[in-house]
């Protein structure tokens, strides 16, 4: 069984024996990638080995899965490893992936960790920090075929790869870490996680252009995809599910960085009671409780709003969906008659949380007019203006205010931490009321 390969263009499909730069085909730059051709490629249609089962006779099984040792990982996967399957843990270099899986494979006897990055040392000299004595299988190798052979004779509980970009086959002749290598490195250990129901946790390093040999080409590939974010200002880190097959992608899972590796945080909200700097006093804060799953946490939303001095002005925000952004911007010049088209706004949300939901556009909202008018946020209606203030709910194209899921968990977990003057779409019916009611 001879295998070749050959240059594949992933914008329109045609081959070339060598790299090319430019596809003679679709004129699309940099677009070929290398790929096994031969005994997978067989395309003569075989008989008899397949197996169609009527769903009527499959049994209901339940997935067997591994228990991570935090519960905060364990949520995020759906309740824990899958058996025979691989996840992929993606992030920025430095976020703590290498952290996080060391100290997963600390938690799991007979657990291996391929190193294709690091040396046994460094990673002993980690591991000690982290849990003096504890042991772990350690296999310095960056070929994918060798490991694949490891993981089918020792059949470990989990395996660990860190990272895919370092592994590399002899089929392919592009170096480690490009598209093709990664893609066909993945696709060898997928198979060999189903043949061998081993579970492979991969790490991925997010590249800052985001398509060459980034885990996105992998997303496609394995079976879950879960992202590793956070604020490098901060020690927070949030571990939140981008693809599941297994389960739900709505939960995260928070975590503190420490000397001696990732600590749990079960109370979301401590990262708003230790980010926060009562400054919800100052124009341009304005907080939401959000939902990461089923658990609310609040959060601080900061807007800066200046005069610009560019011809187009700048929406950019951190944290937020820079497209709701410009949307919600629009909404609040059109509605509210807000001079903002010669204004730059910058959004931030403290804290290295990522806002997703809808329920925090008016919160968005009330800081970026807060920072417009120079305006504190109070209490407009109540005889003090010691309450604290936070606001829930959709803004529509119309300025109206729309109703949020979870609206009973997310006005008890605010009163929780303080905040008695909580806007919601009962509340206010519109953006110009919530302004009249806060500002
Ligand atoms: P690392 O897990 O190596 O990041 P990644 O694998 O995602 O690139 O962690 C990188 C940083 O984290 C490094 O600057 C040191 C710091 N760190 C801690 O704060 N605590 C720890 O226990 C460890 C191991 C690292
Ligand atoms: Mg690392």
């Amino acid at each position: 069984m001879k295998i070749s390969s050959v240059y594949v263009c992933q914008q329109c499909g045609s081959t070339s024996p060598q790299f090319l730069g430019k596809c003679p085909e679709c004129d699309s730059w940099n677009s070929f990638s290398e790929e096994v051709t031969g005994a997978r490629h067989q395309a003569t249609a075989r008989k008899s080995e397949a197996k169609v089962v009527n769903l009527a006779e499959v049994e209901k099984t339940h997935y067997q899965r591994l228990k991570s040792g935090f519960d905060e990982v364990d949520r995020v996967l759906g309740g824990g490893v899958v058996a025979g399957s691989v996840v992929l843990v993606a992030g920025d270099p430095g976020i703590g992936k290498s952290t996080l899986l060391t100290q997963i494979g600390l938690n799991i006897s007979k657990a291996l960790y391929v190193a294709g990055e690091e040396s046994a040392q460094q990673i002993k000299i980690r591991a000690d920090r982290m849990k003096p004595k504890a042991n772990l299988a350690v296999l310095n190798e960056v070929d994918v075929d060798v490991v694949a052979g490891v993981i089918e004779e020792m059949k470990p509980p989990l395996v660990i790869v860190d990272s895919i970009q370092a592994l590399e086959t002899s089929d392919l002749e592009s170096v480690p870490g490009s598209v093709g290598q990664v893609r066909e490195s993945a696709h060898r250990l997928q198979k060999v996680a189903k043949s061998s129901h081993v579970p492979i946790l991969l790490v991925g390093h997010v590249t800052k252009e985001g398509t060459v040999a980034g885990p996105k080409t992998l997303e496609h590939m394995v079976d879950v995809v879960l992202n590793l974010e956070g604020d490098l200002a901060t020690n927070f880190r949030i571990l939140r599910g981008a693809k599941n097959r297994f389960g739900a992608t709505d939960e995260v899972g928070i975590f503190e960085m420490e000397d001696k590796g990732m600590i749990e945080v079960k109370n979301p909200s401590k990262i708003f009671l230790e980010t926060q700097s009562a400054s919800w006093r100052i124009p341009g804060s304005a907080v939401v409780p959000i939902m990461t799953g089923l658990r609310p946490v609040l959060v601080e939303i900061q807007a800066l709003v200046t005069k610009t001095n560019l011809p187009v002005p700048r929406r950019t925000g951190a944290g937020v969906d820079n497209n709701r952004l410009q949307l919600l911007a629009a909404v609040l010049q059109k509605r509210l008659g807000l001079n903002l088209f010669d204004q730059d706004i910058f959004v931030n949300v403290t804290g290295g949380l990522k806002v997703v939901e809808p329920a925090a556009d008016l919160a968005i909202c009330m800081a970026i007019i807060s920072s417009f008018k120079d305006s504190v946020i109070t209490p407009k209606t109540a005889f003090t203006a010691k309450q604290q203030t936070c606001f829930i709910g959709e803004v529509g194209l119309l300025g109206e205010l729309r109703p949020v899921r979870g609206l009973a968990k997310r006005i008890a977990e605010a009163r929780k931490l303080g905040f008695t003057n909580i806007i919601t779409p009962e509340k206010a019916k519109t953006l110009a009321q919530a302004m009249k009611l806060t500002l």
